[in-house]
């Protein structure tokens, strides 16, 4: 049995643990919910372990498309196994439909269809608030390489068609969702991190309605009410 040993970070919404198998981290998802770089916070009942099932069932729908991630398993209630990954320090973000950030940087509607999808770059840092770089910045700052560069693009792509056909099938559109990649102990890259509400845009196929974090944002509406939404949808595919 995997086994918790020593807190190695503490994020946002996150716990990550070493375990006493060098090669294995759990992943505990927290109850809080921020935004604005962490300016609103709340403490949400329910939300780690709605995270954590999502999350889940989203990594377990990569893997049906052949896609490598650092799942292993789930473990206790709001906690997942997952390989160590030495993480590449980039948010790499897939957009179908104009919201958020784009929508604002470039004037479109929200809601907008894109003319194909677009992937986007953001450098992980909380100070700096994960400011928008192109590949020019992650190759001169040496966070990857040209080839990783060109294998994270066609990892994105294909993680964005394997989702957007899932979550079609769920009743559930796929606007917008971040990744995070690393490499495992034998040099791969591989799908690290986690996908939830909290980092796509998710909003109901028939209704419109938004299901994701941006009910916490925008104050629209109770987010547990949007994340058990999400959950049940996804559980039928
Ligand atoms: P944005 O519209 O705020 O740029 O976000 C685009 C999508 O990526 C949205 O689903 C939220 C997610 N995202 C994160 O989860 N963390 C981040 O730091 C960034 C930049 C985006
Ligand atoms: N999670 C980030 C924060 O705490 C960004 C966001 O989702 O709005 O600000």
């Amino acid at each position: 049995m995997v086994e918790e040993t020593k807190l190695l970070y503490e994020g946002k919404a996150k716990k990550v643990y070493e375990t006493n198998d060098p090669n294995l981290l759990i992943i505990y998802f927290k109850d809080d919910a921020t935004a604005f770089n962490g300016k609103k916070h709340e403490i949400i009942d329910e939300k780690g372990a709605l995270n954590k099932a999502i999350t889940t069932k989203v990594f377990q729908w990569l893997e049906e498309c052949g896609i490598k991630t650092h799942f292993v398993e789930e473990n206790s209630g709001r906690e997942i196994v997952v390989k160590r990954l030495k993480m590449i320090p980039v948010e790499v973000v897939v957009r179908n439909i104009a919201a958020g950030s784009i929508a604002k940087r470039l004037g479109l509607k929200q809601g907008e269809k894109l003319p194909r999808p677009i992937l986007e770059y953001y450098y992980k840092s909380d100070e700096l608030d994960d400011p928008w770089i192109n590949e020019d910045h992650i190759t001169a700052f040496g966070w990857a390489d040209e080839e990783t560069l060109k294998k994270i693009r066609e990892i994105a792509f294909k993680v964005n068609e394997c989702l957007r056909e899932k979550f079609d099938k769920a009743g559930i559109i796929l606007v917008d969702f971040k990744l995070e990649f690393g490499f495992d102990n034998e040099g791969n890259l591989v799908l690290g991190d986690e996908f939830t509400p909290d980092g796509s845009r998710l909003w109901d196929k028939e209704t419109g309605e938004v299901l994701d974090k941006d009910r916490f944002r925008r104050d629209l509406g109770d987010l547990i009410e949007g994340y058990e939404k999400i959950l049940m949808k996804i559980s039928r595919v």
